[in-house]
This record gives C-alpha cells, structure tokens and sequence, in this order.
C-alpha cells in the first residue's frame, strides 16, 4: 500500500481506533480517581518541552499518543481547579472525533446538514431559557472571544447612524462594559478600529459588579464629547471574580437609552439550566445578544459556542458580504450559516451538545452547574473558618478567588505569587491567580466533576503550609 492510501484504510483506522478508546479510558479512569503519582501537571519548563519534544523521533502512534497524554494538563483531575476549561464528557468526545473525521464545514447547508440544522434545533430548544420568544434565533461559532465581537459587530450595523459596513466611518463609537470584563471585549473593541476611546470601563462595586448607577453620567458625558454609544456589555459572570453584574439594572438603562445589549455569559449563561441558580440571569431576556461558551459549563469539547439573538433579524446585518459562489443570493437563510458567522469553514460543534441533551436531557446542564456553584459556596466556608485565607467576595458561580493572609507579612502579593509557582511546579493541584484592586489572589475554577469537599480541603491545607513554610524561610533570612 503506498504512504497516501495507507494512510486512509479503514482497517488500520479501526485498530488504532480502538487501540486509543482504551488508552483514553484507562487514563480517565486514573485521572478521576488519581492515586498520589497522578499529577494534574508534569510541569516543564516551555523551552525544556520543546526540548523534549524536538528529541522525540518515534513513529509508533501508540508512543505517540501515549506521550501526548503524558505531556498533557489533566483537567477532568479533581485537583484541576484552574481556568474554565471544563473536563469534557466522554460522550461530546466522541462526537467531537466523529466531527473531525467528518470534517463537514458548515458555512454551506450541503456542506453540513446534520450540524447546520442541529445548531438550529438547539439554539430553538435553549432560547426560552434565555428568556427569548420565537423570534430568538443565533447559531455556534469559535469560543467565547469570537461570539463577543461578532455581537458587537451586529450591534454596530444595527445602531450606528451611517452605513459603516459600506462606507467606513471617521466617527468614534464606544461601548459601556465593566472593568472587570474579559479582556476580549476590550480586543473587539480595538479591532473594529474604535481605539482606546472607544471601550468605557465602568468601575465595579464592592461585590465586583458593574456600577450601573455611573452608566448615566458616563454615557452623558461620551455624548458631550462627540461620541455615538453603541451597547454596554454586561457580564455573567466575570472571569477574574465570576461575579455576575446586574443584567435587570443593564437591559433597563440600555432599553431607556436605545442602545445594544450584549451579555458574555461565556462562563455562567448556562446557570439558566438551574433552578437555584437561574436568578443570576434575571434580565438576560432583554439582551439583544448573547454569549454562551458550552466549553466552559456545559461538559463539551472547545471550541463549542453559542451565540444568541433576540430578534433574528439582527443577525444577518452583521456581514452583508456577497459569496455567490457560496450562497447565490443575499437573502437570509438560517441554514446557511456562513452569512452570519465570522467563520467561513467551521467545526462540527452542534452535535457535541446535541448527544449530550439527547441522550441526558436538558436538566443534566443545570445538574453541572448546580454541582460547581455548591462547592464553591462550600470552598467559600472554609476559607472564612481558616485565618491563614482571605477572600475578597462572596462567590456567585464555581470561581472562587482567596489568598494567604497574614497580618504580619510585609508583601503579600509576593508570598501568594510563589504559592502559585510552587503549586505548579509541584503539579499535585493546579490553580492560577489574579489581581484584584492591586492584590494578588489565587484563583480557582471548580469544574472536574470529581472535584469534591475532599480536594478542597487538600488544596486549603497546601496553601496555608505552602505559605507558611515560605513566610518562615524568609523570616529566617533576614535574622
Ligand atoms: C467572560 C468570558 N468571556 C470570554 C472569554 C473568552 O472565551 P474563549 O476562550 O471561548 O474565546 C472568557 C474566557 O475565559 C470569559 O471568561
């Protein structure tokens, strides 16, 4: 057989298949019921990896595979409580690997049938929970950052007062968001060529949700100074703290104000699935857009994300781009994702959701969430309890942020930044930090299903001893 045809034959495919489904399954079962040599993180140094990796010469795919598994962050780990990259379901795993063999692209419907129209069919079965009527629609695009401007893209055809797509603009347009938004908006922002004067930060509150009553005089004052408000973003949650803003506060204003509201609910949209939690969405119904990441808290692989609109009209002014040798014709068509989309080829990322809820049904989204939340209210506990922990805020959803604390410690940032350090090269826990108000905390995502009350508690004890052991040493040091 020669190199290409080799390559595609079916028997080989099943043997290599079937090979690696059982080199995946052992590693789940070890990495969600680990014993103490199980690291979530064989940590390396970025230019030893390249090292090791640039020696490896290996033509054995299972040697290959193997090491690919043992290079890698084990996120579905208990002890995994770092970004909001969820440990994917075997299941959407599956369907994930079905849509790479497939590879159909979704920017034409014949280029995508099953996963055009199941983007449909999804967006129809959730946008009641986002509080949207039959006139909601959207569709699946690239994460979390993709969604964000291409909602500010709609939002900028549909309420600036010239023809930007056609004609460019000299205007300067802005956008309200809080200063505690994903870095993202701000990107979007900049890429639409709006520059630093177009993204308006609006300081949080003490709870690190967006001071609606300053969207009044901000937006009087942009006015005053020859600029067009185009939206104000809220957030559900915000990534540093994963505190929700006020949706209800933010849709009253931007109704009262005719302006775009967009939601990047990227990490907590699907807190709607859960009755304890849906409250943190209240208001997310008068969004004319919003962003819903299923890689974070909905239990599939990424990229996988919704993007859904109030009024589906919207939708198709964001790009009125003529592909004849695409689409024919301008017209809107809901199976013809790629007028909508910034992508042209795209994943098959629909069908990743679709035998989740297929097969578990709806209320298995609000299951998740309502696991992560509760453990993070039960983390919250605790760090109150031990002296050694300080937490800035209450947490709202399963982020929870807290750090070493001790009144007698010059420089605390410094000890919390070489907590973190010392976990990641230790590799037993992974968790990141973040800067708050100019303090350094330590920053957890819970969201490994086999994350439990016991981990959480190891992870406190490491901190507190990981902190004093570095308190003392430097103690010593200046004696
Ligand atoms: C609130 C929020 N928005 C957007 C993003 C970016 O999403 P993605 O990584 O899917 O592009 C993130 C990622 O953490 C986020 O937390």
């Amino acid at each position: 057989m020669s190199g290409i045809s080799q390559l595609f034959d079916p028997e080989s495919f099943r043997a290599e298949g079937h090979k690696m489904v059982d080199a995946l399954a052992d590693w789940l079962k070890v990495t969600l019921n680990p014993d103490a040599e199980t690291k979530v993180i064989d940590w390396a140094e970025p230019d030893a990896e390249y090292q090791d990796w640039s020696t490896f010469h290996s033509k054995d795919t299972e040697a290959i595979f193997s090491k690919i598994l043992n290079r890698s962050i084990r996120i579905h780990h208990p002890q995994y409580m770092g970004h909001q990259v969820c440990a994917p379901a075997p299941l959407a795993a599956l369907a994930a690997f079905e849509g790479a063999l497939l590879n159909n692209g979704g920017a034409v419907f014949e280029m995508g049938q099953a996963s055009c129209t199941l983007e449909k069919y999804l967006i129809d079965r959730f946008k009641s929970w986002f509080g949207y009527d039959d006139k909601g629609d959207g569709f699946f695009t690239s994460g979390g950052t993709i969604a964000n401007i291409t909602a500010l893209l709609c939002a900028k055809s549909v309420m600036a007062e010239e023809d930007v797509w056609e004609k460019g603009t000299g205007r300067q347009y802005a956008v309200m968001v809080s200063e505690e938004a994903h870095y993202c908006v701000d990107r979007a922002v900049r890429i639409m060529g709006w520059g630093r004067e177009g993204i308006i930060l609006i300081p949080v509150d003490e709870q690190y949700k967006m001071r609606t009553d300053l969207l009044e005089n901000n937006f009087n004052k942009a006015k005053e100074e020859g600029k067009q408000i185009i939206a104000v973003v809220g957030s559900a949650p915000s990534t540093a703290t994963g505190i929700y803003d006020n949706l209800l506060e933010i849709g009253a204003f931007c109704r009262s104000k005719n302006l775009w509201f967009h939601i990047d609910a990227a990490h907590g949209g699907p807190s709607v699935f859960s009755e304890k939690y849906k409250f943190l969405m209240e208001g997310c119904g008068l969004a004319d857009s919003i962003t819903v990441d299923a890689h974070k808290m909905m239990m599939v692989p990424g990229l996988t994300t919704m993007l859904l609109f109030r009024d589906y009209r919207h939708s198709y002014q964001t790009f009125a781009q003529k592909a004849h040798y695409l689409w024919g014709n301008d017209e809107p068509e809901w199976y013809n994702l790629g007028k909508r989309t910034m992508e042209c080829t795209k994943l098959m990322m629909s069908i990743r959701v679709y035998v989740i809820l297929q097969t578990y049904g709806i209320h298995i989204f609000g299951e998740f969430v309502e696991y992560c939340y509760d453990l993070a209210g039960l983390f919250y506990n605790l760090i109150l309890q031990q002296p050694r922990l300080e937490a800035p805020v209450a947490p709202e959803s399963n982020i929870v942020c807290f750090r070493y604390y001790r009144d007698d410690c010059a420089d605390l940032n410094e000890i919390n930044q070489k907590i973190r350090r010392r976990i990641l090269e230790e590799g037993k826990f992974y968790i990141v930090q973040t800067r708050l108000k100019d303090k350094v905390f330590l920053r957890t995502t819970l969201i490994s299903p086999a994350t439990g009350a016991k981990h959480i508690e190891l992870l406190i004890r490491e901190v507190v001893s990981i902190g004093d052991s570095i308190f003392e040493n430097k103690e010593n040091e200046i004696i």
